[in-house]
């Protein structure tokens, strides 16, 4: 795909369709083989991306999946919340594994900073009596984004900007502190220690930052192409998820321009990433789980535990209600089916294909968390293909029940599956011919 040449290279962004951990990592990986840059545009180290490469692991939380590919060029954008010292521990992981970052990785001049005070009031307020507990991944992602629409958060060039690092750290510690204590008891953080060890960040941190919307949209004109890389899932963001059990940052498709500086003018395609089934980690809803030993069975075969946090990820089947209210809110036009293998040895497989409020269907996802409780799920059961999938290349050498499975999904959601997933590894991937020719990609 257009790595050089004149006019503006393609783009497209990869979203989660469901509830995260549907594999974005894995597929940013398998895209970058053609594009040129890869941008990260929302949340921090909250998320876990895995990718598997010749059975070498790698789980990335803040560092874009193009750092993989050393001809690739790597951002992490504005709208993603870095905690400095996260983001240089994982820096120094990729280097140990002999990963190139210098001169290929870069970070948003102004991307907001995850500071000690987030996370404390993050322990605090999910633990406090009377709150909603989200079961969040506590690294302070939520305090963060909100002292960033409070206006009052530190950017990356004010990190980097010593006497302001130092009068915002006082003054929010002292702030911080006083909150904290009156509300959850919280020891307080110590400013001075804090500003040493941040500026000491900052500096480890300088060479990697710039204007990265600068950078983005030049590469663009010069007809370099870019994949936006999605953190999370369309029903984890805080607009359009399962409000309040979500996340705080723009997940969905629409967050790639704000949280890059791309326009949305300069944005060609959405791949929106799902499960063959489905999975969430944390509280709030989930029509499909199934909270017996068949959930167990699916966690267990799908390996469903949190790449950071270990957490058991709760399972369920397929629900098409959510595909297509995720292929609206973020203009799907191509869907990437992962982990299909996990399928392989059931005989039979239920699909949610609508949904039931009292006795009536209807097409709407509530906007109320305890709106789900009314809804029954209606499950139509597809045939299983009861055979291994794992070293399948092409779509055409996929079981008959398999190809039904995904021909369903197509109609279902109205968007064309581009690409299947049967195992972890780079090389486990099925790419539909017209996919590979639309987002100019060569079948490996
Ligand atoms: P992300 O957050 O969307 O990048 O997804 P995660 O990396 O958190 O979770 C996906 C998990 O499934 C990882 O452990 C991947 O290695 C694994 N995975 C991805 N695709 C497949 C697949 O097709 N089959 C199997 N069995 N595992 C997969
Ligand atoms: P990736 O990018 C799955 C969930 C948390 C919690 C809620 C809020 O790997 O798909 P937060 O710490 O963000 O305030 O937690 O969101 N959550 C994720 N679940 N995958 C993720 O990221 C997630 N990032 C946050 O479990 O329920
Ligand atoms: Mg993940």
């Amino acid at each position: 795909m257009n790595r050089g040449g004149t006019s503006r290279g393609r783009t497209a962004v990869i979203v989660g369709a469901q509830w995260g951990d549907e594999g974005k990592g894995k597929i940013v990986d398998v895209l970058t083989k053609t594009f040129s840059v890869v941008a990260r545009y929302a949340g921090g180290h909250n998320a876990g991306h895995t990718v598997i490469i010749h059975g070498k692991k790698f789980i990335l939380q803040l560092v874009p999946g193009g750092v993989l590919r050393p001809e690739c060029t790597s951002v992490v954008g504005n709208g993603v919340v870095i905690d400095p010292l996260a983001f240089l521990k994982e820096v120094a992981s990729l280097r140990a594994a002999n990963v190139k970052v210098d001169g290929n990785l870069f970070v948003s001049n102004r991307a907001q900073v995850i500071l000690p005070y987030h996370r404390m009031i993050e322990m605090g307020s999910e633990n406090a009596p009377g709150r909603v507990k989200i079961g969040t991944t506590s690294p302070g992602i939520g305090p963060a984004y909100e002292d960033k629409m409070g206006r009052r958060g530190l950017r990356v060039a004010d990190l980097l900007d010593t006497p302001l690092l130092r009068t915002h750290i006082e003054n929010a510690c002292r702030e911080k502190n006083l909150i904290a204590h009156a509300l959850f008891n919280s020891d307080p953080l110590d400013a001075d220690k804090m500003f040493a060890e941040y500026a000491a960040a900052a500096r480890e941190l300088a060479p990697f930052v710039c204007d990265t919307a600068l950078l983005l949209n030049r590469a663009l004109a010069e007809g370099k192409s870019i994949v936006f890389e999605g953190a999370q899932g369309t029903m984890l963001d805080i607009d359009h998820g399962t409000y309040p059990f979500v996340t705080s940052s723009s997940a969905t498709s629409g967050g790639a321009a704000t949280g890059t500086g791309v326009p949305p003018t300069s944005i060609d395609t959405v791949i929106g990433i799902t499960k063959a089934y489905c999975t969430r980690v944390g509280g709030g809803p989930f029509p499909t789980e199934l909270l017996g030993a068949e959930g167990e069975d699916l966690r267990k075969r799908g390996n469903e535990f949190g790449a950071v946090t270990g957490r058991p990820r709760r399972t369920g089947w397929l629900d098409l209600p959510i595909l297509r209210y995720a292929g609206m809110i973020n203009g799907i036009s191509w869907l990437v089916v992962t982990k299909l293998d996990v399928l392989d040895h059931l005989t039979e497989i239920p699909v949610c294909v609508g949904y039931k409020v009292d006795g009536k269907a209807t097409e709407e996802v509530p906007a109320q968390a305890c709106g789900y409780e009314k809804i029954e799920c209606v499950y139509r059961k597809m045939a299983g293909w009861a055979t291994p999938t794992q070293d399948i290349r092409t779509i055409q050498d996929l079981p008959k029940a398999a190809r039904e499975y995904m021909a369903f999904i197509e109609k279902e959601t109205g968007a064309r599956v581009g690409m299947i997933s049967t195992g972890p590894d780079r090389e486990q991937t099925i790419l539909a011919p017209e996919f590979v020719e639309e987002l100019g990609l060569q079948a490996s």
